[in-house]
């Protein structure tokens, strides 16, 4: 097992590029086996869910390169409909596979992906609209097993703007013959970015970023070319870096408009950011102010994801802040690892209670899912003393050589391998 070693205390200041989004690459991957050609992937990052997203598309016959940050897929002799257990227990959003499976084979078959460590992470809306669409879901023994004839496009009332579900029925429908409607459609950047690829690759898809996605179905897709656009969600954890350790720090190929609501958060907090057109500069303060109260909700609200990594800037402040986590139950685990760091946090269910002390001190601490391990990271650099953060796979899940990044920014950081 692997894990990080930080001497906290020290400014961050610099400038560092982010890297592509894990959460726009992982449903364009799995919509190369759409088009039984030519799939080329730009600004395709290093992380261990794009690497197992890879494994999956071979084990389904298609043949998979890399060179740098471009990924080639050729999917002309996908076969498979099955994606064997081991590979979905490593990665819960294969699910997003699905939809693009039964759209080549009609057929899928996979195991029930697991809850994680944030959540029970349900699939019902998936497979809801999935027999809406014409789909026979059969759940037995821990499996999904789909198959279909024909897609019936359908206008689909979505109970939540679940990401996931809106991701698979825009998958299923495009090559359906009609026309699907998705309503209550998940707005999020990343839906945006899978629209454009889709339509790169000859689909026909509108509306995505608004609650409602139109999928008018084609009869054939052809080879296409996307690059993803920048992880929002990396570009929030290095703003989180820069307050928790009182620093100046420029992010280089990040999209302002995509963490507007992280933007004006750390405002709120006392810092002072400067937007260019793809570049965001923020200049933190000193100790950062409370907020009075964060509620997470679907995009463009206060995402769930930089959540985690906010409760790290906010243990450190000169008051008291209430965090309401709406979209997940399991995302305040790491608030228990902080108070080991002496933060004075106080979790109910979904609502965490955060008294900002002055300092946190450096102990060892281990990551519960990929977003609370970043959110120790922004701790430990901020925090007196050594800290050291185990369970770093969960981190590598979405972050590319986290360390590497931060050490270009004067934190001393570094990664050790446990004997
Ligand atoms: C995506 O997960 C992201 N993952 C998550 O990022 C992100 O936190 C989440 O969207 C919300 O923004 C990827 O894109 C790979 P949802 P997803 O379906 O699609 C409930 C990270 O750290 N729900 O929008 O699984 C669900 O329980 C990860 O990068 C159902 O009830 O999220 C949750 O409360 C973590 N039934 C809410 O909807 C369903 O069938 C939102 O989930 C599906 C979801």
């Amino acid at each position: 097992m692997s894990y990080l070693v930080i001497n906290g205390g020290k400014p961050l200041e610099g400038e560092v590029s982010v890297h592509g989004s894990k959460n726009a690459v992982l449903p364009i991957l799995a919509a190369t086996l759409l088009n039984r050609g030519i799939n080329v992937i730009h600004n395709c990052p290093r992380l261990k869910d794009v690497e197992i997203s890879l494994e999956i598309l071979r084990h389904l016959g298609c043949t998979v390169t890399r060179d740098g940050d471009t990924v080639t897929v050729c999917s002309k002799n996908a076969c498979g409909d099955h994606i064997p257990v081991e590979l979905m227990r490593r990665m819960r959003s294969s699910i997003v596979f699905m939809g693009a499976i039964l759209a080549r084979m009609q057929s899928a078959v996979m195991s029930m992906p697991g809850g994680c460590e944030i959540g029970l992470r349900p699939i019902d809306l998936h497979l809801k609209a999935f027999r809406t669409l014409g789909v026979d879901v059969v759940e037995e023994q821990g499996e999904i097993r789909c198959r279909m004839q024909k897609i019936i496009p359908q206008t689909i009332q979505l109970e939540l703007p679940s990401v996931g579900a809106t991701e698979n029925i825009m998958l299923l429908s495009c090559v359906a013959d009609g026309v699907t409607v998705i309503n209550n459609a998940a707005r999020e950047p990343e839906i945006i970015d899978l629209q454009n690829y889709l339509n790169a690759i000859g689909a026909c898809v509108t509306g995505a970023g608004t609650d409602t996605v139109k999928i008018r179905g084609v009869s054939r897709l052809h080879d296409g070319e996307h690059t993803i656009i920048p992880d929002r969600i990396v570009a929030s954890t290095y703003l989180a870096c820069a307050m928790t350790t009182g620093g100046t720090v420029t992010l280089n190929r990040v999209i302002p408009a995509h963490i507007s609501a992280m933007i004006a958060t750390l405002r709120e907090c006392g810092a002072h950011i400067f937007l260019g057109r793809q570049s965001v500069t923020i200049r933190a303060p000193h100790t950062a102010l409370p907020v009075r109260t964060i509620r997470t909700a679907p995009y463009p609200g206060f995402p769930t994801d930089a959540q985690s990594i906010l409760l790290s800037v906010l243990a450190v402040s000169r008051g008291t802040s209430i965090i309401k986590e709406n979209i997940f139950e399991g995302r305040f685990r790491h608030a228990f690892e902080l108070n080991r760091m002496g933060a004075d946090i106080e979790v109910e269910g979904r609502l965490a209670v955060v008294r900002g002390v002055r300092r946190l001190y450096g102990c060892p601490v281990m990551a519960c899912d990929l977003r609370s391990g970043a959110a120790l990271v922004a701790a430990g650099l901020g925090a007196h003393g050594t800290t050291t953060v185990g369970n770093v796979h969960y981190i590598d899940r979405g972050y590319e050589q986290l360390e590497r990044e931060l050490r270009t920014l004067g934190a001393d950081i570094e990664r050790v391998e446990s004997l």
